[in-house]
């Protein structure tokens, strides 16, 4: 069933996805080649609770962490751990949720770890890329697949390849709400998206073929073939002529600018 939101309700989710949104940047100024990915996570739960949130995912089905870190190869679900060190070159995909207000924030944004391979760069910006392109979708009138057709055309004709088994999603008072959004799709096919539905768009990009496997501790997704996989989220309310993007990528982007320059 699809829970649809009044402007009221929409607001808080923004305020969530804000606070996420914030949160990544935090752990963003400390992504470093020597840094733990068990160090983020004690980062970002500290960001969330100083700013009066709670961890979304902690607990959600017994997952143990604040965050999701998936370094190359993991496409998803990469639990954070004091044995997985970032090292020059790496990319990792840092994904996390809050609830405030009874609300579900839910963002994630793929980081590289000082100077990454001109191939991962190119996987980076295009998985970027087709964010942007489902979210220009996910407007009223249009149905899901719409959504997923425009991230799987980008995405196949840069010569990359979808995930299947992991999907976008509703978000409300739950993580996971109806619909599934799938990263690849048919136009015209699908739920029609309606004003009032906030859903999570969330390209799982793989460099390589798009099969993927579990890992052995039950939540990491990693892809087949070990190549690189690039996952960038947004949470967006559906509306009319234009989606209304509640997660913002703006205070990462700043953090990035300023190590550059
Ligand atoms: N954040 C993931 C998503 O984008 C879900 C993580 S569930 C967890 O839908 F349990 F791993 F945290
Ligand atoms: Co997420
Ligand atoms: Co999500």
């Amino acid at each position: 069933m699809i829970l649809y939101k009044t402007a009221e309700e929409i607001e808080l989710i923004r305020e969530s996805n804000q606070l996420v949104s914030k949160t990544l940047a935090e752990v963003g100024k400390h992504i470093a080649p020597g840094v733990s990915t068990e160090k983020l996570d004690q980062i970002a739960e500290t960001f969330i609770r100083d700013h009066g949130a709670v961890p979304g995912f902690l607990g959600y089905q017994a997952y143990p962490k604040t965050l999701c870190t998936s370094v190359n190869a993991q496409v998803v679900h990469g639990i954070p751990s004091h044995k997985v060190i970032l090292e020059e070159g790496d990319m990792i995909s840092v994904d996390c949720g809050v609830v405030m207000n009874e609300f579900y924030g839910d963002t994630a944004f793929s980081f590289q770890v000082g100077e990454v391979k001109d191939e991962v760069r190119r996987l980076l910006t295009i998985t970027r890329e087709c964010l942007q392109k489902g979210v220009e979708q996910a407007v009223e009138g249009k149905r899901v697949g719409d959504v997923g057709y425009a991230v799987q055309q980008h995405a196949e004709s840069n010569g990359y390849s979808v995930v299947r088994e992991m999907v976008g999603h509703g978000l409300g008072r739950h993580l996971h709400e109806a619909p599934e959004v799938p990263n690849y799709g048919r136009r015209g096919t699908g739920p029609k998206l309606k004003k009032g539905m906030v859903i999570c768009i969330e390209p799982m990009i793989n460099l390589g073929r798009r099969q993927i496997s579990q890992e052995a501790d039950g939540w990491a997704i990693r892809t087949a073939d070990n190549k690189p996989s690039a996952h960038f989220e947004w949470a967006v309310a559906v509306d009319k002529g234009k989606a209304d993007v509640l997660s913002t990528f703006d205070y990462i982007d700043k953090e990035l600018n300023k190590l550059n320059s």
